[in-house]
Parts: structure tokens; sequence; C-alpha cells
């Protein structure tokens, strides 16, 4: 997502949802749970979702027993922060780099690597049993200067890109489950973003990053991943209608990830169940890859709780569908969520709270996964 140019596009549609029982009861127990939780009552989730050999069950273990992950974006300046990355370590089983693979880190200048930032998050999800999802190859955002300030022929991207995608998979080959290739590569109405790559040459740059991603790291997962496709539209229908015609084509695409950035003023994506469904039935994999929930601050006792609807409901539409292989949060704490940052007057998005407390929407996904 462009931190420039997404304020009034993300999670546009809008519509009306009717309240179950079953969120009610929820609400009351992740509140209930909250309280005895923070009043030391009982022992927090373990008294939600059971235990294993004495120690309460995470996301990630309530997740495999679907025979998914739960994972979560993390950023290196967090990781000085020993109470964020002792949750990080043991809650989740799917680590992706918020900023520490992209373009401007890892090639800060032409032929020039640097892997300090992508290999710290390697290492430490290796050392903590967890795999990684590699983010990202291509995107139009956080490039580095010197490739965006001048002119470049087709030839001559092609050949930068082809040695971008070579050396970066070929570093963490082996080490990465899966890579998010492209990045936010249509605009909403479903037209191909204007980005250097597409300018410069053509849609054909997608089909041969795969390509040279897979000749890399012949194991990776390889995805293509945006924001605003959860629900049927021009926009996801032209995912779907390019991942036809990549398969047709035999371009290797393992998947779609939907990055699920949903804002409680636009609106849940209703039809996100059918979505998965159908890039399914193309024999793709798909990923909820950057969940969070943002609310117009500040956050009132039913934003919050109609949050962990939300996030319940995302969850069970990804285990409804059997290649919906798994859900990452774009971080897990509101401490360190990006959103503050760009959308002003918004956030509280995320499971835990800025002093790392569970919330409803972390009590709302144990429910979905037990
Ligand atoms: O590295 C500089 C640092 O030197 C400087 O002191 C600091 C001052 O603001 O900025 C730092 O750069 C920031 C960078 O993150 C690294 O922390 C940028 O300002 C900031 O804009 C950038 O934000 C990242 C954003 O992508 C950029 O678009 C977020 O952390 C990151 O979470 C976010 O992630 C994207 C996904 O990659 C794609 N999908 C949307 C998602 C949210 O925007």
């Amino acid at each position: 997502m462009s931190t420039t140019s997404t304020t009034s596009t993300i999670g546009s549609e809008s519509t009306t949802r009717t309240t179950r029982p079953s969120r009610t009861r929820l609400r009351l127990a992740g509140a209930l749970a909250t309280v005895l939780v923070a009043a030391g009552v009982v022992g927090g989730p373990a008294a939600q979702a059971g235990e294993q050999h004495g120690k309460p069950l995470t996301l990630a273990d309530l997740a495999q027993r679907h025979g998914r992950y739960f994972g979560s974006a993390t950023d290196n300046p967090e990781l000085t922060d020993p109470a964020y990355t002792a949750l990080l370590g043991s809650e989740f089983d799917m680590i992706t780099p918020g900023n520490g693979m992209k373009w401007y880190a890892t090639e800060p200048q032409q032929g020039v690597f640097d892997w300090s930032n992508g290999d710290e998050i390697v290492n430490l999800a290796r050392a903590n049993h967890q795999k990684v999802r590699g983010h990202t190859l291509v995107w139009h955002n956080q490039l580095p200067s010197w490739l965006t300030s001048r002119e470049w022929t087709a030839d001559e991207l092609r050949a930068v890109l082809k040695n971008h995608i070579f050396a970066e998979a070929r570093h963490y080959r082996g080490k990465v489950y899966s890579w998010d290739v492209v990045n936010e590569a249509f605009n909403e109405d479903g037209t191909y973003r204007e980005t250097i790559f597409y300018k410069t040459l053509g849609p054909g740059y997608i089909a041969d990053a795969l390509r040279w991603a897979h000749q890399a790291d012949p194991h990776a997962k390889l995805y293509l991943n945006d924001y605003n496709i959860e629900a049927t539209g021009p926009k996801s229908d032209a995912y779907y209608q390019l991942a036809k015609d990549l398969k047709a084509q035999g371009v290797p695409l393992d998947g779609i990830g939907l990055q699920a950035h949903l804002a409680l003023q636009y609106g849940y994506p209703t039809t996100l169940e059918e979505n998965l469904r159908r890039f399914s039935q193309l024999g793709l994999d798909t990923a909820l890859t950057e969940v969070d929930v943002r609310m117009l601050l500040p956050a009132t006792e039913e934003k919050v709780a109609q949050q962990a609807d939300w996030y319940r409901d995302m969850t069970e539409a990804c285990l409804a569908v059997r290649r919906c292989v798994g859900i990452t949060v774009w971080d897990y704490t509101d401490k360190y969520s990006w959103i503050p940052a760009v959308f002003t007057g918004e956030g509280a998005a995320l499971p835990w709270d800025e002093q790392l407390q569970p919330k409803p929407a972390y009590f709302a996904l144990r429910e979905a996964l037990k």
C-alpha cells in the first residue's frame, strides 16, 4: 500500500452487517476474559482454549490444528523490546519482515546488497522455530533513489529487476516459506498501477518476476499480494483474471495474498469467503497476509467489540476454505502499528494493546480457531 495514496480507498466497500447471537456471547466472553486476566483471577488464554502439557495453547498451536499458520509482521527497531520479542517468539509460527526485505533496505546502491535487517529477522525466526514470509521483491514503494531518480530503457530496467530478484531470492533460498513477489500491482478499478515497472516493461514484468523468483528459489511459494482485494470487485477480479492467465501460461504462481487492512468505518468485506474460494478453484493458495482492523479513535467498547467480530469472521472465512493456508497480523500490538503515522486519528487496529495486553480481538481469534 502506498502511504501517500490510500487514505480514501482502503476498505471502501460499505456493507450492512447483522449481529448473530454468538457475537454477543463472544463479546461478553472476551470482555469477561480480559477483566479476569487483568485481575489475575484466571491464568489467561489457557483458561479460554485449554492447555497442552501444562502450557497455554498459542494462536499458532490452535491454527496448526487446522493445518494453518498464524503469523505476525515485525520490524527491526522493535526487536530491542524484550517483552515484545517474547510474545513474538512464542505466539506465532510465521513471521513477515515489515520493511527489512524491501528494495530500499536490501539494495541501497545498485549492485550493493545489504541483508542485515532481513537476516536479523530470519535468524530470530529460525531460533524460534518459525517460518518466514518474504516481503517483497517488486513494489513501487520504498524503492532506493538510485532506481527512481533516473530514466531506464526497458532492457536496462529488466536487467536491474532480474538482478535484484535473483540476488535476494538466492540469498534467502531455503530460508523463506514464501515470497510476495509482486506487491500492489493493480489500481482500485482493476487497471494496472502505473509503476516504474509497468510503464517501462509493460504487464509482462509480473510473469518475468515470478519466473525469475522460481529459478532463484524453486521451493518458495510465490505470491501476488495486494490490499482491498478481500471482497469480490474490480480489483480482486483483476487478480482473478491475471492468475487464471498466468496459470494457463504455466507461470509459477502459487498464491494470492489478501492483505486485509480493514477499517471499521468502511465496512466488512462480506464476500471474503466466496473470494478465497474462487482463487482456490484456480488451484491457488490464498493467505490473509497483513491483517489489521483500524478504527477512528478513541476506541470505544462498542468499536473494540466490533473489531473482535471482524477478526473472528476473517479467521472463520479462512478456515472455511481449504487452500487458505494462514493468517498474518501486520504486527500484533498497537504499540508498533504503522497506522497512526499514516492515518491521523485512527489506530487501535491489532489484537494486543500498546501495553501488550490482549484485547477482545485476541480472544475472538482464539474462539474462531478452537
Ligand atoms: O527508515 C526511515 C528512518 O531512517 C527515519 O528516521 C524514519 C522517520 O520517519 O523513517 C524510516 O522509514 C519509515 C519506514 O517505514 C521504516 O520504518 C518510513 O517513514 C515509513 O513510511 C515506513 O512505513 C512502512 C510502510 O509500509 C511504507 O509504505 C511501514 O513500516 C510498513 O509496515 C508498511 O507496510 C506495508 C506493506 O509493506 C505493504 N502493504 C501495506 C503495508 C502498510 O502500509
